[in-house]
């Protein structure tokens, strides 16, 4: 059976894009796949951070991951923080990446900006996530395109390890999602829809009020062409595209085809805003049942960490046998 292991980070409301993109994948995935899915709270702290935030927006991840169908009798979902094992890996593999490989990541660059009072732990992030695959031995890791170099990393640091020390690691492989994969944001479709977009007003949050999803649906930038074809080589109509495509990753139809359904682009939007409110509603309901009985939520977790850390501990036994520390006696 195949394993998955990936992992989000708790920062702000999961919005279409994290859920077309990512988790709705997951969710179909736990189907068939061994899955385990966690939320990367020690990733969190690499950069400034607050930490009753830290506490509201992981609290409000995991109950959205389990309102959007996540079920811990299919995988299993929990918090990084709550398996040691992730930092203990991690060691290893900071002792195994080298710092050239760590000074090449383009996000450190992108996000450190050459900053001396950047957090340490920024620079080192990859190695972490590097023990977070593979902890779990998983064949696949589904990513985000901007994660390629990070999977690259995971993969070099497992044959590494597994030729100077034996073979201890699976080597991962991407997994690349195709349909919904990128979701644009409705005001600037040149930019992926993103927390770190300058307004709320093109991104479209999972358990946001319909009312307000209709309105920023009506208002998502469009062009002056006024037909609706799916023209996705032509970056002036990347609004309508990513309309289109938004509807195509919920209907399941080729944005070509629902395109050929429309003249204008005010019912395209007010025929999709349906399609993804009444997508949405059922999701909506269940976090709210949640909101209702926080305590349910530790319950669920701790059935992923126990599963989590077992699976955890076997591999990192293994890994530090190999790389000469004496066992401890049990
Ligand atoms: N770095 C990933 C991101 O920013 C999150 C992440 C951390 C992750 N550990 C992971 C993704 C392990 C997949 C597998 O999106």
């Amino acid at each position: 059976m195949t394993r998955i292991l990936s992992g989000i980070q708790p920062s702000g409301q999961i919005h279409l894009g994290n859920y077309l993109g990512a988790i709705k994948n997951w969710v179909e995935e736990q189907e068939t796949a061994e899955s385990f899915y966690t939320v990367v709270d020690l990733h969190a702290i690499t950069v400034e951070h607050n930490p009753e935030a830290l506490r509201r927006s992981t609290q409000e991840l995991v109950m959205g991951l389990f309102a959007l169908g996540l079920d811990q009798s299919k995988s299993k979902t929990f918090l990084q923080s709550h398996v040691a094992q992730h930092c203990q890996l991690s060691w290893l593999m900071e002792c195994t990446v080298t710092f050239g490989e760590l000074n090449r990541m383009t996000q450190f660059k992108d996000k450190g900006k050459g900053d001396e009072k950047v957090r340490a732990g920024l620079f080192t992030y990859p190695a972490l996530m590097v023990a977070d695959i593979l902890l779990y031995q998983a064949d696949k890791v589904p990513v985000g395109d901007d994660q390629k170099q990070h999977l690259e990393l995971a993969r070099t640091a497992a044959q590494r390890f597994n030729n100077a020390y034996g073979d201890v690691f699976v080597v991962p492989s991407p997994m690349i999602p195709s349909i919904g994969a990128r979701v644009m944001d409705l005001q600037d479709p040149t930019r992926k829809m993103s927390k770190s977009s300058a307004s709320d007003a093109g991104l479209i949050y999972v358990f946001e009020e319909p009312e307000s999803i209709q309105k920023k649906l009506r208002k998502a930038v469009t062009d002056a062409e006024g037909r609706v074809e799916y023209e996705p080589n032509i970056p002036e109509r990347a609004g309508v595209n990513n309309l289109l495509e938004i509807y195509s990753a919920i209907d399941g139809r080729s944005p070509t085809e629902i395109a050929s359904e429309y003249t204008s682009y005010g019912s395209l939007k007010s025929d999709l805003s349906e399609v993804v409110i009444s997508h949405l509603a059922p999701f909506r309901k269940r976090y709210h049942e949640y909101l209702t009985d926080p305590s349910e939520l530790g319950r669920q977790l701790k059935i992923g960490s126990d599963a989590a850390q077992e699976v955890a501990q076997k591999t990192l036994e293994s890994a530090m046998s190999a790389i000469g520390f004496l066992k401890p006696i049990p």
